[in-house]
């Protein structure tokens, strides 16, 4: 029994900033970001929230996958941006949907999150507890972004992403692997908020994303491939007969390194970065969807899709794209 994923969807905020446009809030360039990062321009919310976002990503790869909402028995988001702490941003979007069968809850494993609830997904299929999941990526970032740094506002997107997968007898996910090191949670994080309970005397010192980007630049390029490598073998095939990468977006020169190092070219790793930024756990499911949209993935393709970010958490999964069952 495995699970294969037979429709997706996204939904980006209507704004776009480009990279000139920040360049009239913090000292930087077009040329710095693009050089740096590869990144040209992102979409910035301007009120829709993770919710708002999940929620159509979700109606949309419903629609592809040719299901309705109350078919649906799991529905998991991965965010580290939601707007409410309760109640869960899954069962928001369960109520938006009318998805009234499903179990719904979140998940953080900041831009590694869709990969870690993608493989969540796979164990509750697989293990028989449901028949079929929708899986979510979704951030509005530009709530954590303290925008007068220049090291981190310029990265980073607001977006959501969702497959909806269900089992299958053969094909489909065939390998995942799964890691975290939190000794390393230093490197990039985000406070939430102000401590006011009348026990504790105490203040965060900020609410925004800090980081240590040469750190993270580091061990994406030095992880991501163990990962993969680790899944490849798991799933006994060789890095050269997977057709296609589908990475976390957050940088192109971390995805040419971890390219080089897998000994491939390059040209295996689609990208989006250049119009969307990072947009941690909505990034590859959004990639996703514009991969099949665009008809590029093939029946019987092999692909990798691999997530790594902050906590630190990192994983792969291989799968045999297979939307016949
Ligand atoms: N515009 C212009 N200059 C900038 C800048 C910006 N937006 N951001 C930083 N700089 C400056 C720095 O202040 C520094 O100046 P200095 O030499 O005078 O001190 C110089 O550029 C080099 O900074 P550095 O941080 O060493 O640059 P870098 O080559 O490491 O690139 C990142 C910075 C953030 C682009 C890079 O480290 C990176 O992409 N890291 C991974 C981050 C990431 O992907 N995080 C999310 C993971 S899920």
């Amino acid at each position: 029994m495995s699970m294969r994923i037979i429709g997706t969807g996204s939904a980006l905020p209507e704004k776009y900033v480009t990279n000139n446009d920040l360049a009239e809030l913090v000292d930087t360039s077009d040329e710095w970001i693009r050089e740096r990062t590869g990144i040209a321009g992102r979409h910035v919310s301007t009120g829709e929230t993770v919710a708002e976002l999940a929620a159509l990503a979700c109606g949309r790869a419903l629609a592809d996958a040719g299901r309705r909402a109350e078919q649906v028995e799991l529905l998991i988001v991965a965010t580290c941006s939601p707007e409410t702490g309760i109640p869960s941003v899954a069962c928001q979007v369960q109520s938006s949907l009318g998805a009234v069968n499903a179990v719904a809850f979140d998940l953080n494993a900041a831009c590694a999150g869709f990969l870690f609830a993608l493989h969540t997904a796979w164990a509750y299929v697989q293990s028989g507890i449901c028949r079929n999941a929708l899986i979510v990526g979704a951030e509005v970032l530009s709530k954590l972004v303290d925008w007068t740094d220049r090291g981190t506002c310029i990265l980073f997107g607001d977006g959501a992403g969702a497959v909806f997968a269900e089992q299958c007898d053969r094909g489909g996910i065939l390998s995942f692997v799964q890691h975290s090191d939190g000794r390393k949670g230093e490197v990039l994080r985000c406070d939430s908020r102000a401590l006011t309970n009348p026990y504790v005397r105490g203040v965060m010192q900020s609410p925004w994303v800090k980081m240590d980007g040469r750190e993270v630049f580091s061990f994406a390029v030095r992880q991501v491939p163990t990962g993969i490598t680790e899944a490849l073998r798991q799933a006994h095939l060789k890095a050269e007969e997977v057709e296609m990468f589908v990475l976390h977006q957050a940088n192109f020169r971390i995805i040419e390194g971890i390219a080089r190092r897998l000994g491939l070219d390059a040209d295996r790793f689609p990208m989006n970065l250049d119009r969307v930024g990072n947009m941690s756990s909505a990034s590859i499911p959004v990639l996703l969807d514009e991969l099949n949209r665009a008809g590029r993935l093939k029946e019987g393709m092999k692909m990798v899709l691999s997530g790594f970010g902050a906590g630190l958490t990192w994983g792969a999964c291989v799968l045999n794209w297979q939307r016949e069952c």
